[in-house]
This record gives C-alpha cells, structure tokens and sequence, in this order.
C-alpha cells in the first residue's frame, strides 16, 4: 500500500494493502464525522458503530495511511517514558489509571481481533527493559519495578537477564503478558466492520475546515458538508487547532530498520533499553521460514536534522553486535511521534471551546495503545457515559506538570524563527541534484525548491502555513517538515501531517 506522509516503506506497508472507500461527492449527514483513518480514528468510528451510531469517516490519502503504518506497534502497558516519570507528573493514582487504560487497550485490540476473525498475527509477549552502557542504570530498573509494584503490576520483575542467544543484556525487568499485532492487517479489519455496521469510509477527502456546535460541521476542501451530531478530530496532530495544542506537545522523528532473520532464532519478545532516545526491538512473521527483526531509535526533532544515512548507520552498528541471527537488511522507515510535555495523549472536548468537537492526539510513542485508549474513550463521552480516564487524558490539562519540558521546548521553537534570517542552503537552483530538495534565500524571502527526478524545478515559499516557521527538506522521505511543530509537506508542496492544513505556497 502507500502511505502519503514519505517514500520509505514499513514492513506493514509492503504486505498489506487497505481497503480503499470513494471520495465523498456530495453533502451527507450522521452522528459522529470522524476526521482521520488511523488507528485512533477508526477505533473511534468502529466502537460507536457497534453502539448503532452513524459513522462518516473521511481521510485526505489511503485508510492507515499515516503514521499508523510507520509505527512498529507494540502493545504495552509498561510506559516508555518510564513508570516512575509518570507516577512523578501524575501522581500514584494517575500511573495507575495510564497502565490500566492501556492495559485495556491491549485487551480490546485482541477481543475486537477475535470477534471480527481479523487474522492481524496478535500475539501475547514478554516485554523486557535492560541497560545500555550510556543509559539509565540498576537504579532507575529499581524505581520503574517500584511504581509498577505500587500501582498493583505486581506480574513485573526482574530476571537475570533477557532470552536472547548471542547477548547477555545482564538483569533486566520484565513485563509479563504485553502484546504486538501487524498494525495495517487490523485496521483494513477494522475498516470492513465499520462497513459491515452500517459506516462508511471516504478516502481522499480533505476536511478544510470543523466548525463546532449542534450540529458540529466539516467542510472538505471539495466543497462538501457534512453535519454532525459530533465530530471527533484524530488527525495525528490536531488540524483544528492553531496554537494551544501544539505548546503542549512536540514532533519527532524516529528511524526503523527490518532485517531478516530464521524464524526462531530470537525469542518473540518486545525489548527495549535505557538509552535516550531508547532503542525498541520486536519480531514480525515474513514467510515460512523468516521473520523481520525490526529495530527502531535514533529519535531527533522533526525538521531539525537531516541525516538519515548515519541514522540507519547507527542503528545497524548497534543491532548486529547485539543480535548476531539478523541477516539481510529488508526495510528501513521513519516515522513521527507527538510527544506530550507530560508524556499521557491529548484525548476528549476539544479545549478550543467548540462544542461537539473531539480531538486524539499525542501519541508518545504509544501510538497503537494510546489510539485505542482515544477509541474508547471518545466513544463514552459521546454516548454521554462516565469513565474514569477523561480528567486523565483531558486536552484542556495544564501543561505545568511536565513545565521544564515546556519551556524547554518551546525555547527551542521560538529560537527556529531565527532561520528567517539565516542565508539559504545553496545558492542557486543548479546546485539542486535530481529528486533532491534545499532551500534558497531570494531577497526577504526563503524558497523551497524541488528538483524532480526528470529535472523539471517546483518552487514553494518555505514558510509554513501553520504559524510561518521555515520548512527543511527531508531527504528520505522527500518531504518539507517544519520545524516548530511538526507539519509535514511532500516534495510537491502537499500537506500530510498536520497542524498546517493547507499545501505550502507554490512560487513561480
Ligand atoms: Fe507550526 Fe510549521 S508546524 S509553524
């Protein structure tokens, strides 16, 4: 299948195609209008069907085409940002409703599995957290045991080290009972039982605009309204929301790479280390006899970085000391993850004051947990039932619980205006190789250039239409990506990843 928000291609990606719904071509009218086909959206679209509520969902590029296929889903209670730096922002109650809710997030996916027959090769794992020299040490694996313990985890311990043949992480946590799933399999599952209830999925659709209130409204870029007893906005990164949203939570991206591997010879496990960013490791059926080894880390701020080679460099050097089985390198991929200054999802009434109006958002890197967290939990406030989460996940929650994260990162995005002044990347357009990108400087003005691989240049101003950062150029994925807060552009100038939600400017 194809994803619309880069070039490189998941695993997921490349064995599984998604169910493709019609443009929608005329206006229409139902109880919840849910903007967006990824995993929180179409959790959200499939729960509210099954409680007999028409469901429109709509999606400017294929269903799962964003982020949830770059994902490498795994299904986990244990928080990544660590237990202890929850319990510390939230409170002791607060961990222990996060590990419940995604706890339940795992239990719903492989129900919904089970009772829709979607063969999406879910299976129950061990999760296993060990040191990295560089990394957080045997104290921190003492704190997270200690905050898991507190907060009823008690299946958490340690072991003398992780079932790996080849290497010996020395003692490491455990974390019984956690899961993983081929993501796209799901949700093309997902997507037919929004279907079978009665819903319906309109691919290549562009909602321009979401206005709130009774009823709440979309209106795609076609021209087309739909009206809404509700709609829910689960667009990755809101794109109904100018600032407030987008202080309260970051972009980055994160490298991923596939290799071959005998089927077996590493035990089918999740593991991760202490490092920050941290390197997550899991396993995905190939064949009869192969499986992918797929290793993922080297995170960095989106936009702020263009080094994808000595990324994947990285990456392998740190893999095939560590795993000796991993053979041929099959894939590689990015990804973005939206990172909450306060490491919980953005998930219930939008803050804006929009009545009817719902936003999932803030994945931290729990994107497949946290959007079937969304799924469920929009679904009750929405049906108008209590659940114990809401204050939890509340987008409207001040951001000072994680405050020096929040000024810190919003330092760092005010200091990228300041790339208005600077000169441009190369001085002239013949310094741009085929199907490469640079920004130049003319005059005042900063200009994305793209030199398509027949040669022919596409110009665009370089300043996001989201709040006028200047866009770099991605050279993996072949896209702009802004700096500030993460909108993603492709080479041509089309949105696809949100807060923009307008094409950037071509220039002649
Ligand atoms: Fe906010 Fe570009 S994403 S200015």
């Amino acid at each position: 299948m194809n994803s619309d928000n880069g070039r490189s291609v998941s695993v997921w990606m490349a064995t599984q195609d998604t169910p493709a719904g019609p443009r929608l071509a005329e206006d229409a009218a139902c109880d919840v209008c849910v903007v967006g086909a990824g995993i929180a959206g179409l959790t959200t679209a499939y729960l509210l069907s099954r409680q007999g509520r028409k469901v429109i969902v709509l999606d400017d590029g294929p269903t799962a085409g964003g982020e949830t296929a770059r994902t490498t889903a795994h299904l986990v209670f244990y928080n990544d940002d660590g237990m202890s730096t929850i319990e510390r922002l939230h409170g002791t109650d607060g961990l222990r409703l996060a590990t419940t809710s995604h706890m339940t997030a795992v239990d719903t996916i492989e129900e919904i599995a089970r009772r829709e027959s979607i063969a999406c090769d879910f299976h129950r794992v061990n999760g296993y957290l060990f040191i990295t020299p560089g990394g957080q040490g045997m104290d921190f694996l003492k704190q997270e045991l200690d905050a898991s313990h507190r907060v009823g985890r008690r299946e958490a311990h340690f072991v003398e080290r992780a079932p790996l043949d080849g290497f010996n992480t020395g003692p490491c946590l455990c974390y019984p009972n956690q899961g993983q799933f081929h993501p796209l399999k799901y949700l093309s599952g997902l997507a037919e039982a929004i279907r079978r209830n009665g819903g319906a999925i309109h691919n290549q659709t562009h909602a321009a605009s979401v206005t709130g209130g009774s009823p709440a409204k979309v209106q795609t870029s076609q021209g087309r309204v739909i009206t809404a007893g509700a709609v829910v906005v689960a667009t990755n990164t809101p794109v109904n929301d100018r600032v407030v949203m987008h202080t309260k939570q970051h972009p980055y991206r994160t490298y991923v790479l596939g290799f071959k591997v005998l089927k077996g010879s590493v035990a089918r496990n999740l593991y991760w280390d202490t490092l920050d960013p941290y390197h997550y490791v899991r396993l995905q059926e190939l064949d009869e006899q192969h499986e992918v080894l797929i290793v993922g880390g080297e995170d960095h701020k989106t936009g702020q970085a263009n080094d994808p080679a000595r990324r994947y460099d990285a990456l392998e050097r740190w893999t095939r000391p560590r795993f000796p089985q991993a053979g041929e390198l099959l894939f590689h991929w990015s990804g973005q993850v939206m990172e909450p200054v306060d490491h919980l999802a953005y998930i219930g009434r939008n803050p804006m004051d929009e009545p009817n109006v719902f936003i999932a958002t803030g994945d931290s890197g729990m994107g497949m947990t946290h959007g079937t967290i969304a799924g469920l939990l929009l679904t009750d406030l929405i049906v108008g039932r209590p659940n114990e989460w809401e204050a939890l996940y509340s987008p409207g929650r001040s951001p000072l619980k994680g405050a020096t994260t929040y000024v810190k990162e919003n330092v760092n995005v005010a200091a990228k205006y300041g790339q208005w002044l600077t000169p441009g990347e190369v001085a002239s357009e013949s310094e741009i190789a085929p199907d490469t990108g640079a920004i130049l400087r003319r005059g005042a003005s900063k200009v994305a250039c793209y030199r398509d691989s027949q040669g022919q240049l596409h110009q665009f101003t370089a300043v996001c239409p989201h709040l006028q950062c200047i866009v770099s150029w991605n050279g993996l994925e072949r896209s702009w990506d802004c700096p500030c807060h993460g909108s993603r552009f492709d080479a041509l100038g089309k949105v696809v990843n949100g807060p923009a939600n307008t094409n950037l400017e071509p220039m002649g």
